[in-house]
């Protein structure tokens, strides 16, 4: 996730700039850059990978007196993590950091390069900063062209823009991605979220979208569409980590609400229009393939899990899947027609890694799909997907589990349109769900006081089944490891068709049940199995878009068009009853005992 911070002023900017990236480190970057203008001297420094790496760039620079100053932490959407691609971008004499996605920036691109405009990098960043000294060069006005600049904009963006036409104001501009400013005495700052700003700044604005303006003298200048405005500052909060959970009490709640937003990320300039794109992947990767290994541990195994059904079902593709820690030891056959695949959250899970090496030295051909880029996993791995989940930091993953396997979506997908196994009709009925995920994902405050009412009925009892049947039965698995990771409580995942080979025998009013049950995937099926544990006395809460008279407790979903829509509704509402549970019973919610982020031994 992409990073703001900007700062107007005396105090010296290097500082400043750098301490306030750091603090959104934990968001996830692969390249930084800041640029400062000091009168008449601009300097700029880029780097590729951690801001230690621009520390030692800059260490020999020191800002001096009054200046205008911007930064930014880039995690790579249009463009490789280069450092031509990372912000700030320069135009002539002018620097822009920007986050978000410039919807028509190809357009505007061809229309500059028309015009004669060079471009450096790959980014659609780079369109707002020639499109602004276009304006300049025939105006000679800085806010006016800034403000025909924004004009020219679509998409989701915070942008900051610093110019040697104006030496001594910031432009800004927000529209869909979140930007506030900092004040105190005459400074100002500005930045994507409060952190980098706690202990600097005494009073903030957080703006709204479609404002822009000017920070100048100490004084910022507000516009939208009606023309300038007023507004009212606030004071700022001094804890910082209250501030990284962005009001909610946990790191985990946070990330779930995250969910719909980092799916859109997920997606970006992979779901096209009609096609599927994923540019990590050479032309000829799948040359040579017929059939695909996944070895993960936890999580990213029921993500994998999930995956089989799509690899067999829509690319034709034979699949298995194994847990990693299994596979190492299993004297596996493994030939070299095998895509060997491994799904990692942070790219160090020791049994995943290891297995990854055994595979390599068979000959396999090797694709990782990870949150961390640059992790273990990722540098051994022949190819990476990157899930771009931002950094997840509650223990119990979901947000890295949402976005593994909208990648292992997009790669079914991939395969069967590089290998011609899906018709154009199914690739457009994919894509048409992919687009609707991100609000499939979205929370609402009625679906989770519901969530939080019934979470005092499961408390007790002898322990919880989540059933499910097909991609269903991997959620259910992981909706059970959620729930046992926080709450401490027993709890299984099993497929639902199974229940009255074994399980069934357990089945009594302090029996949990929580039903998946989807209309688009053997609703029938469920039904009867959830009958006969129903008939048992067992304590059924069903989830599904279809009323169900046996249900004690029932929560109705609304996506019932696709089954992956189906899945992330169902996913979501297994992830807030845990956590909800989990609340009531005093739970440690993201750091659960036991438990670390990173298994990095066997
Ligand atoms: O970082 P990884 O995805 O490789 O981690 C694998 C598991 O350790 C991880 O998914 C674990 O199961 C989580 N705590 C699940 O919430």
């Amino acid at each position: 996730m992409c990073g703001i911070v900007g700062y107007i002023g005396p105090k010296e900017k290097k500082e400043i700039l750098l301490d306030g990236l750091q603090e959104l480190e934990y968001r996830g970057y692969d390249s930084a850059g800041i640029a400062i203008i000091e009168g008449k001297k601009l300097s700029n420094f880029k780097a590729i990978g951690k801001l230690q790496n621009l520390r030692e760039k800059t260490k020999a620079y020191e800002s001096e007196g009054f200046g205008i100053s911007i930064g930014h932490t880039r995690w790579a959407t249009h463009g490789k993590p280069t450092e031509l691609n990372a912000h700030p971008h320069l135009g002539t004499y002018s620097y822009v950091v920007h986050n978000g996605i410039i919807e028509n920036y190809q357009i505007l691109k061809e229309e500059l390069q028309s015009d004669g405009v060079t471009f450096l990098s790959q980014t659609d960043t780079e369109t707002i900063v020639h499109l602004f000294e276009k304006f300049y060069n025939k105006t000679d006005d800085a806010f006016p062209s800034f403000e025909k600049t924004i004009d020219k904009l679509e998409g989701a963006y915070a942008t900051l823009l610093i110019t040697e036409a104006a030496i001594d104001t910031i432009f800004f501009a927000k529209n869909g991605s979140p930007m506030l400013i900092g004040f105190d005495k005459d400074e100002v700052y500005f930045a994507s979220s409060d952190t980098p700003i706690i202990g600097k700044a005494t009073e903030v604005y957080y703006l709204e979208d479609g404002e822009y303006g000017y920070a100048k003298d100490g004084k910022v200048t507000l516009f939208n569409a009606k023309g300038e405005r007023s507004f009212t500052k606030q004071a700022l909060t001094a804890n910082k980590v209250l501030a990284q959970k962005d009001g909610y009490r946990f790191f985990m709640e946070k990330e779930i609400y995250e969910q719909s937003r980092v799916m859109s990320e997920t997606m970006m300039g992979r779901v096209l229009d009609s096609s599927i794109a994923l540019d990590e992947l050479d032309a000829n990767f799948f040359d040579g393939i017929s059939a695909i290994k996944i070895c993960a541990c936890g999580t990213s195994y029921h993500s994998a899990l999930t995956s089989a059904y799509l690899f067999e079902r829509i690319s034709k593709v034979r699949c298995d899947i194994e847990i990693a820690s299994e596979f190492r030891y299993k004297e596996p056959l493994l030939t070299k027609d095998t895509l060997f695949i491994t799904i990692s959250q942070s790219g160090e899970t020791a049994d995943t890694l290891e297995a990854l090496k055994m595979a390599k030295s068979a000959g396999l051909k090797s694709l990782s799909i990870c949150n961390v880029d640059n992790s273990s996993i990722v540098r051994e791995s022949d190819a990476a997907i990157l899930t771009r989940a931002g950094i997840e930091k509650g223990v119990a993953s979901t947000k890295a589990f949402a976005t593994q396997t909208m990648v292992l979506w997009i790669l079914a997908l991939y395969i069967g349109q590089e290998k011609k196994t899906i018709s154009k009709e199914v690739l457009h009925r994919e894509i048409n769900a992919m687009l609707h995920t991100p609000k499939a994902l979205m929370v609402t405050d009625m679906l989770h006081a519901k969530l939080n009412r019934l979470s005092k009925r499961y408390l007790h009892g002898h322990g919880f089944f989540f059933i499910g049947r097909d991609i269903f039965f991997p959620l259910a698995l992981e909706g059970a490891l959620k729930l046992k990771e926080i709450s401490y409580m027993h709890a299984e995942g099993y497929p639902a068709g199974e229940m009255k080979h074994g399980p069934i025998a357990l089945a009594d009013a302090e029996l949990f049940t929580i039903a998946l049950m989807p209309k688009t995937m053997h609703y029938e099926k469920i039904k009867s199995n959830v009958e006969e544990l129903s008939a048992r006395d067992t304590t059924i809460c069903a989830i599904s878009p279809l009323p169900f008279d046996l249900a004690d407790d029932f929560i109705q979903t609304k996506y019932d068009s696709h089954p992956m829509l189906e899945f992330f509704e169902m996913m979501v509402v297994t992830q807030l009853l845990a956590l909800e549970i989990s609340v009531r019973l005093g739970n440690d919610v993201d750091m659960p005992r036991n438990l670390a982020k990173s298994v990095t031994v066997e």
